[in-house]
C-alpha cells in the first residue's frame, strides 16, 4: 500500500517535469496576415423558426378564442357540467370523467367530486408531432381518433380529423336498446330515447330505428354534409363576431354559402310539420304523459320505433340539417307506419 502510493507521487512529479520541458521548448512564430479572401455569396433568407407556431400561439389568435369560448355552453357555469359528478354521466359532462374515458376507456365508477365546466385542457393537451406540413395539424387535441360507439360496440365512426373530438360526447348513451323487428317492446323509463347528443350518429346516418317504408334510407356516411363538411367546419368557422363560429360552436352562415350560394334554409323542407304530425300520432296512442315524457309500458314494435325516432330527431336539435336524407326517411317512414 505505502510503496504504491509513493510510486504514484513519483510518477506524477516526473510527468509534470516532462510536460514543462516540452512546452517551454516550443517556439511559436509571430502570425503574418494573409491577403483577404473574396466575399461569400449571400444565403437565402430562412423562414422564421416560430412562424408556423405563431399562427395559433399568439394573443391575436387567442383573445377571440377565449371570448367565444366564454359564450359557449361548454364553458357555462350554469350548464349541465355538474352531472359529471355521477359515474353514469361523467364520460361527457364536466372536466374529469372525459379525461379518464379518453385515457383508459372508462370512468371512475365511484364518480367525481369538485367537477368544473370544460376548459381548454379538457379537449387540448399537447402536440403529437411538430411536422405539421407532413403530418397535418393536430391542434394538440386529446382525441382525433375514430370512436367506437357506446350504444353499439360494433359501430365505429371516423370523421378523419379534429371532428372526431366531438363524437365521444355527442353520441347517444347506452341506456336503451334500439327497438327493431316485430316483437312488442317494453319502454322502461319516461326518458326513453337516445340521450341528448345523437349529432354524430345522425351525421353518419346510423342509430335510428330504421322502420321499413317508401322513403329510402341513404347509405351510411353518404350525406353531403358528412362528406363535404364537418362538425368543425360548420360549428367552428372563422368569424369576427365572437358569438358565432370559433369556440362558440354556433354555426356561421359563411360555412354554408360555398354550397348554398343563396343562403341555406334553417330546417329541412317540411321538418316542423312532419314532427308535429308524428307527435300527434304518438299522442293518439297515449304515449306521452302531461309533461311530455313517455309513459312506460309495453308497446308494438312500430310504436316503440317511431317513439325512438321522434326523440332522436328532437335531441339532435338541428331540424334535420345534420342529415337531411336520413332525417326524412326516419320521419316519413315512422308517420307512414303509424298511419297504416
Ligand atoms: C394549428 C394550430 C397550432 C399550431 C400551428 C401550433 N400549435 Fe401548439 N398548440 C395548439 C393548441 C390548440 C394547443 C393547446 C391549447 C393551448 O395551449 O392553447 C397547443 C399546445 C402547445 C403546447 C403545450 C402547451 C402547454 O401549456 O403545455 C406546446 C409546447 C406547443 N403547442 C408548441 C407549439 C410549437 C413549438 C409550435 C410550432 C412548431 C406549435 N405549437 C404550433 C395549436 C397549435
Ligand atoms: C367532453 C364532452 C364534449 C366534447 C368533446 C364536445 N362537446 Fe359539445 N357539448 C357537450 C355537452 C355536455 C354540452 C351541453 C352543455 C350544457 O348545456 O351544459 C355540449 C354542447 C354543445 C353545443 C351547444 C348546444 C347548446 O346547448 O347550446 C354545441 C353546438 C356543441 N356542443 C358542439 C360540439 C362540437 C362541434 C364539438 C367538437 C368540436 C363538441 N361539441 C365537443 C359535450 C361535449
Ligand atoms: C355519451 C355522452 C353523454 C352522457 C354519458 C351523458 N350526457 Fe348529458 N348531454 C350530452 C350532450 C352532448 C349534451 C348536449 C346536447 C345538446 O345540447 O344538444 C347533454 C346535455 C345534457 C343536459 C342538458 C339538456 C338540455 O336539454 O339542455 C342534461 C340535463 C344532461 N345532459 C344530463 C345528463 C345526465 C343526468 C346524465 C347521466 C345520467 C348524462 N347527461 C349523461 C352527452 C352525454
Ligand atoms: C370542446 C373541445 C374544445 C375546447 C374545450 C377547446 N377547444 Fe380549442 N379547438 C378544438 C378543436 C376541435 C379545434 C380544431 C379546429 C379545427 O380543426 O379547425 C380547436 C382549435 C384550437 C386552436 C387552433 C386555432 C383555431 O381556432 O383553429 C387554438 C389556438 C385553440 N383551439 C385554443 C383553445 C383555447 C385557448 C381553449 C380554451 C379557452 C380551447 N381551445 C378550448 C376543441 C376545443
Ligand atoms: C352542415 C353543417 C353542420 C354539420 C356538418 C354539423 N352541424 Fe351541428 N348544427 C348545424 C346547424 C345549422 C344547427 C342548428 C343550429 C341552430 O338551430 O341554432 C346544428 C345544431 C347542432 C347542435 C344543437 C345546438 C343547440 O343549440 O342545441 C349540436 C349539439 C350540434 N349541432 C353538434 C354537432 C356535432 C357534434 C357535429 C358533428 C358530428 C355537427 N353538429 C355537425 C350545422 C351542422
Ligand atoms: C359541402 C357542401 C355543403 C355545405 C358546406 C352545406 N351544405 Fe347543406 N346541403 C348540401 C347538399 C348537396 C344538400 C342536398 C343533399 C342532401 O339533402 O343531403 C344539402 C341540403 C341541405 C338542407 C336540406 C334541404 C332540404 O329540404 O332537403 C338544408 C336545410 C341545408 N343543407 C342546410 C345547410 C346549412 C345550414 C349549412 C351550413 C351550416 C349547410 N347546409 C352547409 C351541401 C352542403
Amino acid at each position: 500500500m505505502k510503496t504504491s502510493h509513493l510510486l504514484r507521487i513519483l510518477m506524477i512529479a516526473i510527468s509534470g517535469f516532462l510536460f514543462i520541458q516540452c512546452t517551454s521548448d516550443l517556439e511559436i512564430p509571430d502570425p503574418i496576415a494573409g491577403p483577404a479572401g473574396a466575399d461569400g455569396r449571400d444565403g437565402v433568407d430562412g423562414t422564421d423558426g416560430t412562424a408556423s407556431c405563431v399562427t395559433c400561439h399568439s394573443n391575436t389568435t387567442r383573445e377571440p378564442i377565449f371570448a367565444s369560448f366564454m359564450t359557449s355552453s361548454h364553458a357555462s357555469e350554469d350548464g349541465a357540467f355538474a352531472r359529471g359528478g355521477s359515474a353514469n354521466c361523467a364520460q361527457c359532462h364536466g372536466d374529469k370523467g372525459y379525461l379518464d374515458y379518453i385515457e383508459t376507456g372508462m370512468v371512475d365508477t365511484a364518480g367525481y367530486s369538485g367537477v368544473e365546466p370544460m376548459n381548454c385542457a379538457t379537449c387540448h393537451d399537447q402536440h403529437s408531432t411538430f411536422d405539421f406540413e407532413n403530418d397535418g395539424p393536430d391542434y394538440a387535441l386529446r382525441n382525433t381518433d375514430a370512436v367506437t360507439l357506446v350504444i353499439d360496440d360494433a359501430t365505429v365512426i371516423d370523421f378523419e380529423g379534429s371532428s372526431n373530438n366531438c363524437i365521444t360526447c355527442h353520441q347517444p348513451r347506452n341506456s336503451y336498446e334500439i327497438p327493431s323487428g316485430t316483437a312488442d317492446y317494453e319502454i322502461t323509463s319516461k326518458r326513453f330515447g337516445p340521450h341528448h347528443g345523437p349529432q354524430a350518429t345522425m351525421l353518419e346516418g346510423v342509430m335510428g330505428a330504421n322502420i321499413a317504408g317508401t322513403e329510402a334510407y341513404p347509405g351510411v356516411g353518404s350525406a353531403a354534409h358528412r362528406t363535404g363538411s364537418s362538425c368543425v367546419s360548420c360549428h367552428m368557422g372563422e368569424s369576427t363576431d365572437t358569438s358565432q363560429g370559433l369556440h362558440s360552436w354556433v354555426p356561421t352562415d359563411a360555412a354554408c354559402v360555398t354550397c348554398h350560394p343563396n343562403g341555406a334554409p334553417d330546417e329541412i323542407a317540411g321538418f316542423s310539420e312532419d314532427m308535429a304530425t308524428l307527435q300527434a300520432l304518438l299522442e293518439a296512442n297515449s304515449m306521452f304523459d302531461a309533461d311530455g315524457y313517455y309513459v312506460p309500458g309495453t308497446y308494438s314494435a312500430k310504436l316503440a320505433q317511431a317513439a325512438w325516432n321522434y326523440r332522436t330527431l328532437l335531441e339532435d336539435n338541428s331540424k334535420g340539417i345534420h342529415n337531411p336524407g336520413y332525417t326524412r326517411a326516419l320521419l316519413k317512414n315512422s308517420i307512414e307506419a303509424l298511419q297504416e
